[in-house]
């Protein structure tokens, strides 16, 4: 089955999906697409040689123009790994069911706008949280709103620091998002 990732960042959770799925033989990640030119998931996709695109906010915005460039790759599922801009109804619409995003707290709590990174982790301890976890769910117009398919945590203790919470996220990130993504693939026949 043909995924496609969107990225805004480091893209950790990118690679980590390419190299499963080329482990696996069953899925491959034929393309990753990214709205920041100097995000390090392109020097990690040129060294992988899976085929990277960077898109401006211009691009984005002809919503329509996008879908059709996404629609030529012919994705069965479109993954958000750490992808921070909204995802616009048009682009729901094209692929229903279809676009998933792996958020790093137990959503309903610590969504939305804004909620991404240390933040989410910095609010998960200041508010005295005693586990955090991730979150996968389908995308639908609104932040973090869509059905939720899986979530794990994670305990929390008072020595925790942000960063290090953000280190425990990650590994259930590393850990689940792969197996979650084959999982919908098998499902969606
Ligand atoms: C992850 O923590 C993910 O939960 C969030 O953005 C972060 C992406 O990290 N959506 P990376 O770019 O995959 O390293």
């Amino acid at each position: 089955k043909r995924l496609l990732i969107l990225a805004s960042g480091s893209g950790s959770n990118a690679e980590n999906i390419i190299t499963y799925c080329r482990e696996r033989g069953q899925n491959e990640v034929v393309a990753v697409f990214t709205n920041k030119s100097t995000a390090k998931v392109l020097e990690r996709c040129k060294r992988l040689g899976v085929p990277a695109y960077f898109f401006s906010k211009a691009a984005f915005s002809d919503s329509d123009n996008f879908v059709e460039v996404l629609k030529t790759f012919s994705p069965d599922l479109i993954v958000l790994a750490g992808f921070l801009w909204k995802i616009p109804e048009a682009l729901v619409t094209a692929f229903p069911n279809k676009i998933v995003n792996i958020h790093p707290a137990l959503l309903p709590k610590y969504g939305g706008k804004g909620m991404y990174g240390d933040r989410v982790h910095k609010a998960v301890k200041d508010n005295g949280e005693t586990e955090t976890g991730i979150t996968i769910h389908f995308v639908n117009e609104a932040y973090d709103e869509g059905a939720i398919i899986f979530q794990a945590k994670t305990q929390i203790d008072s020595q925790d620091t942000p960063e290090t919470i953000a280190q425990k996220v990650h590994q259930l990130e590393y850990e689940h998002f792969p197996k979650v993504i084959e999982k919908l693939l098998v499902q969606n026949g």
